[in-house]
Formats: C-alpha cells, sequence, structure tokens
C-alpha cells in the first residue's frame, strides 16, 4: 500500500459559528442550482452542521474526514459534492462508495437517485446475496456511481470481465471506521490497490477511529477533520435509559414495555441471529407484529423485512448489529437494546436509529447481572450516566405465565423451522421462510396480548 502522510494529527479541527450556520443556504456553500433545486424537493430547507463544514471543502478538492452524530446527514454531506462535481465533468464510473451492510448501500443508493434524480445520475448496487449475473449487466452499463459492500465488488473486480475502477476519482468510506475495521482489512486493501491513487477520499462516520495507522491505510491526501462535537455523542432529543434486570426475566421486561410503550414502532437489537430469531417468534406468539433481520436469513428476506418496517405494515424490528449502523428509518420511536452491545461504539450506532434529523426518540438499554461492565463502558463513552426506566415490577410479574408458555412455543417453533430449513437445503431450495406462519404459532391459545385499558 502506498505510503500515506500523517492524517489524524496534522488534519485541522473546524468548528464553525452557530450564527453563521444559520444563514448558510446550499447555494451559499457552492452547491450547484439543479442540485440545490433537488434539496429542496426533498425538504432540506436548510444544509445541516456537518453539510455546512464538509461541502465547501469537498468541493475545492480536499480528502475528508467527516465525523458527526448519527441522523445528522452525513450522506448528503458526500453525496452534493460528488454530484457537483460529476455536473462539472461528466464520467462514467466516477465514485465508489463502500459500506458495511447490503441494506445501507440499497439506501445510500436511494439517496444519491433522489438528489441526482434530475440529473440523470446512474447507480449500481453491488452486495453479496443477491445474483451477480444481474450486477454483472448494471456493470456493463458503466453507471456514475458504485455503491458496495467490500466483499462481492472484490469478486466483481476480479472476475467481471471489462469492469475496473481504473478511472475512479471519489472514493467514499461510510461508517470508515467499521469499513477500516480488521473484518475487511484483506477486501479493502485489495480494492485500494485497483483504484487510482490520484482522488479524492471521504470518510464518514458517527465514531471515528483514533488510530492513525487504520486511517493511513485509507491513503488519504492532506485531509480536513471535520467534525461537528469533539466527542463521541449521542443525540440531544434522545431520551436514554437503562434497565437493571435479572437475565432470565428479560423476556417478561420487554413484554411489559412493548405493552407499556405500544402504538410505538421500535427496533429491537440482539446479539445473535438466533436470539434475534427466537425473540421474533415469542413476540409473534404473544400477537405482537414483530419481524426479524439478520445474516443467517437470505437477502430477499432481509430486505423483505426491512420493508416491511420501513412501510409500517410492522411495528417491530428484531435485528443483530447488520442494522446498526446507517440505516435511516424515521419513524422509528424506540430502540431497546435487548442484549447489550459488546463494542461501546455500537451502542452510539444502534440508539443512532431513534431520533434522527432533529426528531426525539427513546432507547431503553438491558442490563443484567452479566453486563454491568460492559455498560459503565458505554456510560464512560458517551459521558453520561442514564436513568433507569421506571417499571411496575409487580405488573412485570403477571405476565411471566403468558410468556413463558410463548417462549416454550417459539423454541418448538424454532426447532421445527431449523429442521425444515435442514431439510430444504437437503432438496437443494434456499427458501428460509422467517416470517411463515408456522404450525405451532396458531396453537397459542388466546392470540394477541390484551392492552391494558386507556394505553
Ligand atoms: N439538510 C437537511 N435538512 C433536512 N433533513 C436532512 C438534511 N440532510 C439530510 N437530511 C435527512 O436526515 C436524515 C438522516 O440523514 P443521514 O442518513 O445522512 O444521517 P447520517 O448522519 O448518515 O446518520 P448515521 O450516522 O446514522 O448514518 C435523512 O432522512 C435525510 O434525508
Ligand atoms: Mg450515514
Amino acid at each position: 500500500m502506498a505510503a500515506a502522510e500523517e492524517h489524524d494529527s496534522s488534519a485541522e479541527t473546524l468548528q464553525t459559528a452557530a450564527e453563521e450556520e444559520e444563514a448558510k443556504t446550499f447555494k451559499d456553500l457552492g452547491v450547484t442550482d439543479v442540485l440545490c433545486e433537488a434539496c429542496d424537493q426533498l425538504g432540506w430547507a436548510k444544509p445541516t452542521k456537518i453539510q455546512i463544514e464538509a461541502i465547501p471543502l469537498a468541493l475545492q478538492g480536499r480528502d475528508i474526514i467527516g465525523l458527526a452524530e448519527t441522523g445528522s446527514g452525513k450522506t448528503g454531506a458526500f453525496a452534493l459534492p460528488i454530484l457537483n462535481a460529476l455536473l462539472e465533468t461528466p464520467q462514467r464510473l466516477f465514485a465508489l462508495v463502500l459500506t458495511p451492510t447490503r441494506e445501507l448501500a440499497f439506501q445510500i443508493s436511494e439517496q444519491f437517485e433522489a438528489l441526482g434524480s434530475s440529473i440523470g445520475v446512474q447507480c449500481a448496487v453491488i452486495v453479496g446475496g443477491i445474483d451477480s449475473m444481474s450486477q454483472s449487466l448494471a456493470l456493463a452499463k458503466k453507471p456514475h456511481i458504485v455503491i458496495a459492500t467490500p466483499g462481492r465488488l472484490i469478486d466483481h473486480l476480479e472476475n467481471t470481465k471489462g469492469f475496473n475502477l481504473r478511472a475512479l476519482k471519489y472514493l467514499v468510506m461510510d461508517e470508515a471506521d467499521r469499513i477500516l475495521n480488521m473484518d475487511f482489512e484483506t477486501e479493502v486493501d485489495k480494492i485500494l490497490k485497483v483504484i487510482p491513487r490520484d482522488r479524492k477520499t471521504f470518510l464518514f462516520s458517527a465514531t471515528m477511529t483514533k488510530k492513525v495507522q487504520k486511517l493511513q491505510r485509507a491513503a488519504l491526501k492532506n485531509p480536513v477533520k471535520c467534525a461537528v462535537s469533539s466527542k463521541y455523542q449521542t443525540v440531544e432529543k434522545l431520551q436514554q435509559y437503562y434497565l437493571f434486570i435479572p437475565s432470565k426475566f428479560k423476556d417478561t421486561y420487554l413484554v411489559y414495555i412493548l405493552n407499556e410503550l405500544a402504538g410505538n414502532s421500535f427496533m429491537i437489537f440482539c446479539s445473535t441471529c438466533n436470539n434475534t430469531q427466537r425473540t421474533a417468534l415469542l413476540l409473534r406468539n404473544l400477537g405482537f407484529t414483530a419481524i426479524p433481520l439478520h445474516g443467517q436469513m437470505s437477502q430477499s428476506k432481509r430486505l423483505g423485512s426491512l420493508n416491511k418496517f420501513k412501510a409500517k405494515a410492522r411495528s417491530i424490528l428484531l435485528a443483530t448489529d447488520v442494522a446498526s449502523r446507517g440505516l435511516d428509518i424515521p419513524h422509528v420511536d424506540v430502540v431497546v437494546n435487548f442484549d447489550i452491545p459488546t463494542h461501546s461504539k455500537d451502542y452510539i450506532h444502534r440508539v443512532g436509529r431513534t431520533a434522527r434529523a432533529g426528531r426525539s426518540g427513546k432507547a431503553i438499554t438491558f442490563v443484567t447481572q452479566y453486563d454491568v461492565e460492559l455498560f459503565q463502558r458505554i456510560e464512560h463513552l458517551i459521558g453520561k450516566k442514564l436513568p433507569v426506566f421506571p417499571t411496575q415490577d409487580d405488573e412485570v410479574m403477571m405476565l411471566t405465565e403468558r410468556v413463558s408458555e410463548a417462549q416454550r412455543f417459539a423454541r418448538m417453533e424454532l426447532r421445527e423451522h431449523g429442521e425444515k430449513k435442514k431439510r430444504k437445503r437437503e432438496d437443494a431450495g434456499d427458501d428460509d421462510d422467517t416470517e411463515g406462519a408456522i404450525g405451532v404459532r396458531n396453537k397459542v391459545a388466546g392470540g394477541k396480548m390484551k392492552k391494558r385499558k386507556g394505553r
């Protein structure tokens, strides 16, 4: 890999005065008229702080490290300068955006398309888990912007005839600290070898690695650091709570909270695919409209789940950390950390799925007897002591019988589901029916959980 200059330490940190920000428009930042109109059509009346800081510098051709809280418009902060530059010097395979998850890649592509619809921008989403052939065809048409997860992009760089990124002008790493993490090391290094050294590079995230070494891998050139906050922050309008409970009552407390906050949209994070699936089954047995999203589902099911939740056809999305970063679903009211995140930074991203773009939201973190240390680390990272979420313990305990019955059925369903999947695999089909109403659910007496009157 090419030697890189010193980055983090030499990067200037810019802080813009509040009153100056007030007056700024996208036009003031140097964004061309047609893109200003596009922002207007999206209802973006004025640029956000990170957009005010990053866009003018990006338009000047600087490399950027952009650090700003969740839901603060980082996507626009890198998409607008790229589209602006594309309009000035139109070219195919102009920019590459790397993201850690497939769902995020689709979302970023939608954002580019929404901003660039009137200028006819063409995007291709290159992610794993879906048909490679159609992606090869999309790449053969030479889109302007490629939005990709690293692994599948490498596949195409190595195996798709006629596709290369040798003329690339912009590289974006969204969720950059994640992309520069060890998990993606080989892929990212391979990609960096086959794109021009002479390009612009943008790194964006709500949490950034402080390790200069990691940043050096991105081979930035004299970057500017645009940091809207100096430390890792959770959003002001986010009310954060914790709940200290014995591990064996987690399910019961979850059901209590869902009843208590009925009428809201929830994202519930679990630590494993299995627990995500189990909890989804449990909740469905109790009559909640819950749907899972995790890495053991086929990509079509994953997107199906997400779309149902986005369309409000389901009010509860249960997910692993595959959904913790970047996803922009404005109507999420409550984030529940059913299993505490093991990496404190993931906490910031998970709770950032609510209270986006100036809205308010709630986050509740379950802390069991095993999680105290992890929880203290989270409080330390965000520099806050969280209050307890108030509960009526006698009311919680009244739920135990119903919950344990539903747990039993969920376990049976999980087993049935596992066996069915195994049989399917043996028959060479891969139709993992994650939401299919499996027989036993219907056997649960009573159906819907009774909501308390007046709530
Ligand atoms: N200038 C603006 N005015 C109003 N809304 C905006 C503006 N820019 C972006 N938004 C909206 O704010 C929401 C959050 O934006 P975005 O997803 O880019 O956040 P982010 O900073 O990337 O968050 P995360 O760290 O979670 O990825 C989106 O719905 C987006 O359309
Ligand atoms: Mg983002």
